[in-house]
């Protein structure tokens, strides 16, 4: 565990030392950007930190319904709701949908936010293999009788890998099921317009599938949001108890995101800025050898089998000014990852020492 003397950007500080940092989300670089940090050092002039009280009594502000409506004109949706982290969306949707469905089909490596947002009415859970478009056809077939709600990461935190939406929606509407995408990394990142995994596989406003999403990550920000049609979004601010018992974001964050959501809008050329520097890096390791996938994403895992053999990569990284963490949560994998990931911040001298750095190591070391 590292302990920060900094921001994180491309760059971190660590006690008096400068290091070139792969590891976080922040993946558009919005979380230092200056127009963003002035945002939100005018909303705290202006309401100071905290609305103290929930949404629904006192805690409700301008900027509150502003964010909402910026988030869903990017998402295209008729409306839009905003709640304190991305980890309670998925709570809050599977709540909310409760009377829609009798059985839950879980990716085996969702993150931990959808295994604690169960409901304790449903009984009914299965476990499909990962990303096994196979696998859950047969658990569907063989529960023909429930109604299915299948839910999955878009892009899954570890390995960066999509989830085979197009496949699954084959199977939503063969079933007639509903879907829950966790979109917490491909919010801003997927898609022409960074719209997410849906609309990576073209399916952005089709019919039974919902996202939970964040403004923690590509937002650089932070709080959870759920963009969809106007009725559900009501029954949320209607019925979740997350929603109506939590204390309101606060004026900092909620205008922070507003700032982040334009710019995000305004240039849409920081997708592709993003997809070309993962590729070089991605492109760069598979040359060297290491072990990785060829998902568009930037999050590039360097995978191991011996642990050893990952903490040591990580620790020579280190040794020489550039942070790249072994990571082993939040899902149980067979393989240890040492978890690259991408910034649009990051310069081409930072990449280009951090394959030099890979190359020097690799040239002593082989890689099972
Ligand atoms: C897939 C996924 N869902 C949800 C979350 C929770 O989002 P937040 O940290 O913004 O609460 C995370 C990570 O933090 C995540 O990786």
């Amino acid at each position: 565990m590292i302990h920060l003397n900094s921001g994180v950007s491309n760059y971190i500080q660590l006690l008096d030392k400068s290091y070139s940092f792969f590891s976080g989300n922040n993946y558009l670089g919005l979380s230092g950007h200056p127009e963003v940090k002035k945002a939100s050092q005018n909303a705290i002039e202006k309401y100071g930190l905290n609305f103290a009280a929930a949404r629904h009594t006192t805690g409700t502000a301008d900027i509150h319904l502003e964010l909402e409506k910026d988030l869903s004109d990017f998402k295209n949706e008729e409306d839009a709701v905003t709640f304190a982290s991305g980890f309670m969306g998925n709570s809050i949707l599977l709540h909310s949908l409760l009377d829609q469905y009798t059985a839950l089909f879980i990716d085996e490596l969702a993150h931990p936010s959808i295994l604690e947002g169960i409901p304790r009415e449903i009984k009914n859970i299965h476990f499909y293999k990962h990303c096994d478009v196979q696998h859950l056809e047969d658990l569907l077939r063989k529960h023909i009788n429930q109604r299915a709600l299948i839910i999955t990461d878009g892009i899954f935190a570890l390995t960066g890998k999509i989830s085979p939406l197009q496949e699954i929606y084959t199977l939503v509407e063969k079933y007639n099921a509903i879907l829950i995408v966790d979109d917490a990394h491909a919010t801003g990142v997927l898609g022409k317009n960074g719209q997410g995994t849906p609309e990576h596989f073209h399916l952005q406003g089709a019919a039974q599938i919902y996202q939970t999403e964040t403004m923690s990550k590509a937002l650089g920000v932070y709080g959870g949001f759920i963009s969809a049609n106007r009725e559900m979004i009501n029954l949320i601010r209607e019925s979740s108890k997350i929603y109506l018992a939590s204390t309101s974001l606060p004026p900092p964050l909620v205008a922070a995101a507003c700032t982040s959501v334009k710019i995000v809008k305004q240039q849409p050329g920081l997708r592709p800025a993003l997809v070309q520097k993962a590729d070089e890096i991605r492109e760069g390791i598979i040359k060297l050898g290491f072990h990785t996938n060829r998902e568009p994403t930037p999050i590039i895992p360097v995978f191991f089998n011996s642990r050893n053999q990952a903490t040591e990569l990580s620790g020579y990284l280190k040794e020489h000014g550039i942070i790249v963490p072994c990571v082993n949560y939040p899902v149980a994998m067979e393989k240890v990852i040492v978890r690259i990931t991408v910034s649009v911040s990051h310069t081409r001298d930072q990449i280009e020492n951090l394959l030099a750095i890979l190359k020097q190591w690799r040239s002593t070391h082989d890689v099972t």
